[in-house]
């Protein structure tokens, strides 16, 4: 039923399952899986602060921790495809500069996915009921069905 599907982490131990779901899906259908790792430089809420017109974005130090964040990811990506390739399944790692939601959404794209997989949140607590952003954003602009994990027990 499914051939190509995506699923987005960050490394924390919910998205983790949600590789590991996606991962049992890949194989049982035998598609492929996309990983996808976005990073950002500067935090969200001070990339909206930071007017482009400031020039910050295009510093050599700007330049030098995004190199470092990509590695970072390229280097998690690594690891979780050669983890997936063991299990025979074909396996291959997206990381990509940027806001998460627009990243697994445009990798879906690109890959013509027919699903995407991604947790339910990575939050705590009193929290422990509200979706988390991405799934929330993924979910309004998916072009395929979309299989969001419930990970509240995994927190
Ligand atoms: N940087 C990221 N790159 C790719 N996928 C991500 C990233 N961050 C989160 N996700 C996906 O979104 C899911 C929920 O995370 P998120 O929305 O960030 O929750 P919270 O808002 O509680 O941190 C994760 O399980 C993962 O599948
Ligand atoms: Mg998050």
């Amino acid at each position: 039923m499914y051939t190509n599907i995506v699923v987005g982490t960050d490394d924390s131990r919910t998205a983790r399952e949600a590789v590991r779901q996606a991962a049992d899906l890949a194989e049982a259908f035998s598609a492929a899986l996309h990983v996808v790792t976005a990073y950002s430089v500067l935090h969200e809420g001070l990339l909206a602060a930071v007017p482009a017109s400031t020039g910050l974005m295009g510093t050599p130090e700007v330049a030098e921790a995004s190199e470092a964040q990509r590695e970072q990811c390229e280097d998690l990506l690594r690891d979780v495809v050669n983890q997936l390739a063991g299990r025979g399944i074909k396996a291959e790692g997206h990381a990509v500069a940027g806001d998460p939601a627009s990243a697994i959404l445009e990798v879906a794209e690109r890959q013509q996915a027919d699903l995407i997989v991604v947790g339910s949140r990575g939050m705590t607590g009193a929290k422990r009921f509200l979706l988390g952003s991405v799934p929330n954003k993924v979910s309004h602009h998916t072009p395929c069905n979309l299989l969001i994990v419930q990970t509240a027990q995994v927190e």
